[in-house]
Formats: structure tokens, sequence, C-alpha cells
């Protein structure tokens, strides 16, 4: 099955009960199949990083679903502290679509959510294994910069662009 012909919507996750989280943790392995150094590393260490996702960043905790089926997600935080910014940013802590449903666009409708959700904190940062050459396109693509790295993963940050408010007379 793919998304093609159905419609994805965008939303904020309600409540990570048992089943949703062993859904989010099914797509997580499928999603980095073949890529296990960078996510996957097991269903213990993905179940253990999804309640702490959910933990620290609830409000922006939002998943891709067609029907009722959650088919991806993504988890971005207005209040992360980055050491290497050295002040809080904003920041993607995980991005995910289920193997079977990728490139048909549903990455790019949690992106746009994303940055929206994160529009008014000047910067985003996010991390990406240093050969997840697709992941890397698709960041490029949104404005996202390498500006470094530390050890298997690189850095790459976007900043963001207020929105000009016009000023009332
Ligand atoms: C990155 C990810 C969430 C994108 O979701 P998606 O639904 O496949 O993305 P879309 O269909 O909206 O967009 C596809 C785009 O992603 C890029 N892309 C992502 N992974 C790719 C890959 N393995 N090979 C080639 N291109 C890839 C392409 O540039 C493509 O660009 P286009 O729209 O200009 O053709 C998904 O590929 C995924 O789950 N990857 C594994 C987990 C991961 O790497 N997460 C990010 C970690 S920081």
């Amino acid at each position: 099955m793919t998304a093609k012909n159905e419609e994805v919507k965008i939303e904020k996750l309600q409540k990570l009960d048992q089943e949703t989280l062993e859904r989010l943790i099914e797509i997580y392995m499928s999603a980095y199949e073949g890529m296990r150094e960078y996510g996957g590393e097991g269903e213990s260490y993905a179940k253990r990083y999804l309640r702490w996702c959910w933990g620290k960043a609830k409000d922006g905790f939002f998943v891709a679903k067609i029907g009722d089926r959650i088919v991806g997600f993504i988890v971005c935080d207005k209040d992360w502290y980055s050491k290497y910014e050295g002040k809080t940013v904003g920041a993607i802590h995980e991005f995910a679509v289920d193997k079977a449903y990728q490139g048909h666009g549903i990455g790019h409708k949690l992106m746009d959510k994303c940055l929206e959700y994160l529009k008014d904190t000047g910067r985003i940062e996010l991390w990406v294994g240093e050969k997840n050459y697709g992941a890397m396109k698709f960041y490029e693509k949104y404005g996202f910069k390498k500006v470094g790295q530390h050890g298997i993963w690189v850095r790459m940050v976007k900043d963001t662009k207020k929105e000009i408010k016009r000023e009332e007379k």
C-alpha cells in the first residue's frame, strides 16, 4: 500500500498510549532499516527514546495519519538548550516515516508543520548521521546547513525568519 492516492493528515499526538508507542517503534525501526547506527538500535532503545521525546516535547510531537493509521512522525522542541549554540534554540529530535510510505511527500508535510511550529525560535538545530545522505539532502532543501560534526553525527542548523509584523498606526 502507498500513500499516493490517500489523504494524509498531520496532527498533534494527543497521548502516548501503549498501542501508539508500539506503532511509533515499528515506524522508527522500519525507517532506519539499513542504518542501524543512526536509529533503530533496538526496540528497547526506541521505546526509551520515544518516551523521552514525548516527555520533552509533547506540544511539538506531530504524527502523519492515513485514516487512523500513523505512518510517520516528527518531534519538534521549542525549548532546547544547545550547548553548541550556548543558548536555547528550536530542535528536531526525531523525524521518521514508515519505509513503506517514504517518497510520497509525507516527510515534506511533517516538515512544513514543524517549521511552522518552530518559526519563532530563531534557530533550529538537528543532528543527522554522517552517511544519511538522503535525510541531509532533504534538510538542505529546507535551508539547513552543516555546521559541525561530533563522532558520526553531523550538526545542521537553520535560521528561522521572524514574520515581519506590520505596525499598527
Ligand atoms: C527523511 C524522511 C523522514 C523523509 O520522509 P519521506 O516521506 O520519505 O519524504 P518525502 O517523500 O516527503 O520527500 C522525499 C525527499 O526526501 C529525500 N530523501 C529522503 N531520504 C532519501 C533517500 N534515502 N534517498 C533519496 N532521497 C531521500 C529526497 O531528497 C526527496 O526529495 P524530493 O521531494 O525533492 O524528491 C524518511 O526518508 C525517513 O524516515 N528516513 C529514515 C529516518 C531518517 O533518516 N530520519 C532523519 C534523521 S535526522
